[in-house]
């Protein structure tokens, strides 16, 4: 055994490549994620919604055969979790990070309806805890476990108000013993 398997050996990290799952690639943020792990080497496995977006990311990918993996995932649908699940069987990640977060259009408090306070706490506070008890079991030990917060999940840092359901959202997501990327005082 040559000193470089050897080593491999050693770490029991022999060809194993570096992988980032990142739930919600289709723009802003996310995608930006995807394309700086890109950058810096990794294999990136990323979901959408919807499949309309591929060509875009396929083109963020050019020249990187192999290393960007589209998977759907509305996160809000346990059945689309368990897919997922399934099709990633096989993965072994070192980060997996829940990025998706939606706003409530800064609606104020009087007026908004249920059904969109349900959304916002169900998509932001609910399936980040529903996605990670699923997939977890595939980090790696060391590896690492992330949900997007936001400085309005700060209840000390609110001296403005607004945004109330989405702040809500993300103080609640906060409250779980999950971590977050991007942590602000509670
Ligand atoms: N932008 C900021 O200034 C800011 C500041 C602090 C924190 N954050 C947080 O950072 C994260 C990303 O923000 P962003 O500004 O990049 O948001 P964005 O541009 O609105 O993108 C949101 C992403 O979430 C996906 N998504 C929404 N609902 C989903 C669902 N039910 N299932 C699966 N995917 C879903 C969207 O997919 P589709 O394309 O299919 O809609 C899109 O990929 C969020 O958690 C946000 O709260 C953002």
């Amino acid at each position: 055994m040559n000193e470089r398997n050897d080593m491999h050996a050693k770490l029991g990290t022999a060809d194993r490549r570096h992988t980032i799952l990142i739930i919600g690639i289709s723009r802003g943020i996310g995608r930006g994620l995807a394309a700086e792990y890109l950058r810096r080497g990794w294999f990136v496995i990323g979901t959408v919604r919807s499949s309309t977006v591929a060509p875009e990311l396929e083109a963020m990918a050019a020249g990187m055969p192999g290393r960007l993996r589209v998977e759907r995932l509305d996160m809000t649908r346990p059945s689309e979790i368990g897919t997922l699940r399934e099709r990633l069987t096989d993965d072994r990640l070192d980060v997996l990070i829940v990025n998706v977060g939606i706003s409530d259009h800064n609606v104020p408090v009087a007026e908004i309806d249920e059904a969109t306070f349900n959304e916002v706490m169900s998509t932001n506070a609910l399936a980040p805890l529903k996605v990670i008890e699923s997939l977890q079991d595939l980090v790696v030990e060391r590896g690492t476990i992330a949900v997007m917060s936001s400085r309005q999940g700060s209840i000390s840092l609110n001296d403005r108000g607004t945004y109330d359901a989405y702040r809500a959202s993300k103080a609640a997501r906060r409250r779980s013993r999950l971590p977050c990327l991007g942590c602000f005082p509670e």
